[in-house]
């Protein structure tokens, strides 16, 4: 039964690896830095957690140190501390910055959380040049360049090691194509392509694993609905934040499958922004391979044999999704 399940899955944990890796959180005090925090210490590939924020991290530590899977929690506060915490660790993941309130949109968060990024990834190219680098924080459509142009200043950017996570994008795409279509969940793949935010989420319906067919009156429902799924959830929070569990949930899944690329699994496929030739745009989120050394290929068999309707929504979104990139690369290069 399920409850065999559980304690199957929490017994496997408990058996030593051949390999294991060290992961960081950066703003792990947060909303979303808590649970994802969690949910890495639950990985079987996990032999350290590193948790940053510049305050009550001590106490988030002293939690999560308690549940016994294999992983080390170590906790590390304010910026004389980021360094130890970067130091050896594989993946590096950033929710760092402060999310929307009812009204905003992402880009209205620009200009705190371009400045906190930017820190972070400093001490990421001085620290730990080699580590996956997830990036969490929003506008994510802005803030994955501004982390580029920051490694290229330093001399240690790996275009195949840095991504924007979209996988919240992703989640949201399987689950509500699921309950529209009565499918199994665990069954639905759609990829989603383009940036994150508003128009420039762009949901590849048609490409929907099982193949599925849908009305346009079901398309412009779900497309309009993927797109405003963050909305949906900083309303109904009445100004207390943004997703978090479900981005937890997400950004978890981003970080087992990079695990598992490390680890040398050679069938790991997600959605992520990335710098990308896929089209005119130097960013752009789409279906990738991922590998031990990051990026692997480029899934660009999405992009063929579009709908109209996505070949026009691709289309519109890329003027927003350009200036989102411009203006993250203009930050970035207007600094000392
Ligand atoms: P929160 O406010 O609950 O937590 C943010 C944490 O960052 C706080 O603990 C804060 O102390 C910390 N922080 C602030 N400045 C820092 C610095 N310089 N160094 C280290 N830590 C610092 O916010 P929440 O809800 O966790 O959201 C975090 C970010 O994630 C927001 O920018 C939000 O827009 C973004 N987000 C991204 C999503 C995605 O799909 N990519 C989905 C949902 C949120």
């Amino acid at each position: 039964g399920p409850k065999r399940g559980v304690m199957q899955r929490f017994t496997n944990q408990l058996q030593p690896r051949a390999s294991s890796f060290k992961v960081a959180v950066l703003g792990a005090a947060g909303g979303i830095g808590q649970p994802l925090a969690l949910l890495i210490k639950m990985s079987p590939l996990v032999s350290a957690v590193h948790l940053y924020d510049i305050a009550n991290v001590k106490g988030v530590a002293a939690d999560l140190s308690h549940c016994n899977t294999p992983s080390q929690v170590l906790d590390f506060t304010g910026p004389s501390e980021l360094p130890n915490c970067l130091k050896g660790v594989d993946v590096v993941v950033i929710p760092a910055g402060v999310p929307r309130k009812p009204g905003m949109t992402r880009d209205d968060l620009f200009n705190i959380n371009a400045n906190i990024v930017k820190t972070l990834v400093e001490a990421v190219a001085d620290n730990c040049p080699d580590a996956f680098i997830h990036i969490i924080s929003n506008p994510v459509n802005s803030t994955v360049p501004i982390a580029a142009e920051v490694l290229k200043q330093k001399g240690v950017y790996d275009p195949k090691k840095l991504f924007g996570v979209t996988t919240l994008d992703v989640v949201r795409a399987n689950t509500f194509v699921a309950h529209k279509k009565n499918l199994k969940l665990i069954d639905v793949d759609v990829p989603v392509i383009g940036g994150h935010a508003g128009i420039t989420i762009l949901p590849l319906l048609s490409k929907t694993r099982p193949s599925t067919a849908f009305t346009d009156e079901e398309v412009e429902e779900l497309t309009v609905r993927i797109q405003n799924g963050g909305t949906e959830v900083v309303e109904a929070k009445a100004g207390a934040g943004s997703a978090t569990l479900s981005m937890a949930y997400a950004a978890a899944r981003f970080v087992e499958s990079s695990l598992r690329a490390l680890d040398g699994d050679g069938d790991v496929y997600e959605c992520c922004f990335i710098q990308s030739e896929l089209t005119e745009l130097p960013f752009f989120a789409s279906r990738i391979k991922l590998g031990k050394n990051g990026v692997e290929a480029v899934i660009s068999a999405d992009l063929q044999g579009l709908t109209q309707y996505e070949e026009k929504a691709l289309e519109a979104l890329k003027p927003e999704l350009k200036a989102s990139i411009e203006k993250g690369v203009a930050f970035a290069q207007k600094q000392p």
